[in-house]
């Protein structure tokens, strides 16, 4: 009876916040979110895990820009070389990926970026044409889900994932504290014998959050339960450049669109503080890793930008050098590059050293809307790289918008020639 209490206050709770705005989470195992979507938007389901909410049949699937961006000139290439490192532009020195010359790293890098980067993960390491790829043309891997909350303390994720609702919740909450790096060991391990930089992903998010760290309500508690998730994590990986943790995403999608805090568990108990508990103990568990705040539908020069600004200046202001960098993850939909080079702009004017592109794909996969993207990094002196959320469009996240550069049988797209021309 108390546990059908529960769940009914559970569901009461996550009836109560507020609709979900345009690619926000709306669904999905073990999701307490909202599930209604703004109108105008429907939650379509990507996978067990997450649904989204998207733009309905009679909305326009590509936004209107609402900056136009004049075209600024490339910088002239530096001399290609193999060796040397090109002139610090964020943080400061990262080693030399491996990858094969004349692939998209070699060619970004040449061009004064650190990495051209894709998401991987254990399921997408034992493709063998997947690979090939990411050794011949990437210089960093993302872990796609391995690092999350609920994958690393969440031990029987998918043996739950087939039994009733009131069974997942309880054994879910015994969970806590039991680790488990299996996947995420294998993501490093993986990028340590290949050469290849990684960036952490992601330490304090609202999804992908076991269900006992979201009904947590008091202000002490849940300090010390992101401070101890943070040191095991971050901390496990710690100390190590090249091959291991370049940077990591310590705070994801904290922003509503209207660029206030997103009603989040860590939002409702802590507020803003939140944000600094979170910083100070990645910098705590790993002091060389470069630390991001990281969104999405940061497209345009909007709301959410401007929110994401003003908060990373305010909290670098009190405590300076908590947050590094701004990550900008680029789900976009075709049109949406004409912006890029705006938004690059606004977000490096902000008090971090460095900023980046970290998940990449546009719907459908227009070789224009990438070389705009690829282009703003460049004319931007702190964008330090760009990650693809994915190689090939078998593997996305969303794969029947095949919004990557590889097609699916990993066979480089129209995109992928456009990009290596202009770098
Ligand atoms: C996505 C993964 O690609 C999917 O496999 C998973 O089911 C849901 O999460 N923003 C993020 C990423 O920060 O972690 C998300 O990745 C995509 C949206």
């Amino acid at each position: 009876m108390s546990k059908l209490l529960a769940l009914v206050t559970l569901a009461i709770a996550a009836n109560s916040v507020a609709a979900v705005g345009p690619w926000g989470q709306c669904g999905g195992l073990n999701y307490s979110g909202s599930t209604q979507c703004d109108a105008g938007l429907n939650c379509v389901k990507l996978n067990d895990w997450y649904s989204q909410c998207q733009p309905g049949q009679n909305q326009p699937t590509t936004p209107a820009p609402t900056t136009s961006v004049p075209t600024t000139p490339i910088p002239t290439p530096t001399t290609p070389t193999t060796t040397s490192n090109p002139a610090p532009t964020g943080t400061g020195w990262v080693p030399v990926p491996s990858a094969s010359a004349n692939g998209l790293q070699d060619k970004l890098y040449k061009r004064g970026k650190h990495y051209f980067g894709a998401c991987a993960d254990p399921n997408t390491l034992n493709i063998a044409s997947n690979v090939a790829v990411l050794q011949r043309e990437f210089g960093q891997v993302t872990p796609e889900n391995s690092m999350k909350w609920d994958a690393v303390e969440r031990t029987f994720h998918r043996i739950l994932h087939n039994f009733r609702e009131l069974m997942y919740v309880d054994i879910d909450a015994a969970s806590r504290g039991q680790f488990s790096f299996g996947n995420a060991d294998t993501l490093v391990n993986w990028a340590t014998s290949n050469g290849k930089l990684i960036r952490g992903h992601t330490l304090v998010w609202h999804s992908q959050l076991p269900g006992w760290v979201n009904n947590i309500s008091d202000r002490a508690t849940l300090t010390t339960v992101i401070q101890n998730h943070i040191q095991t994590v971050a901390g496990r990986y710690a100390g190590k450049l090249l091959d291991q943790i370049l940077a990591w995403d310590v705070c994801n999608e904290i922003f509503e669109e209207n660029g206030t805090l997103r009603n989040s568990v860590f939002n409702r108990v802590l507020g803003e503080s939140f944000v600094t508990i979170a910083f100070q103990a990645a910098r705590k568990a790993d002091p060389t890793a470069v630390l991001y705040i990281n969104d999405y539908n940061l497209d345009s020069v909007n709301s959410k930008v401007n929110g994401m600004v003003s908060l990373v200046n305010r909290v670098n202001q009190a405590n300076p050098n908590t947050i590094d960098g701004i990550g900008t993850q680029m789900h976009l939909q075709a049109g949406m590059g004409s912006t890029s080079q705006a938004v690059l702009t606004a977000l490096a004017a902000a008090n971090v050293k460095e900023i980046a592109v970290t998940e990449l794909d546009i719907v459908g996969a227009p070789s224009n809307d990438y070389t705009q993207v690829v282009r703003a990094c460049l004319n931007t002196p702190k964008c330090v790289g760009i990650t693809v959320w994915g190689v090939s469009d078998a593997n996305s996240w969303r794969s029947s918008s095949t919004p990557l550069l590889f097609d699916r049988s990993y066979n480089p797209k129209a995109a992928y020639t456009a990009i290596a021309n202009i770098l």
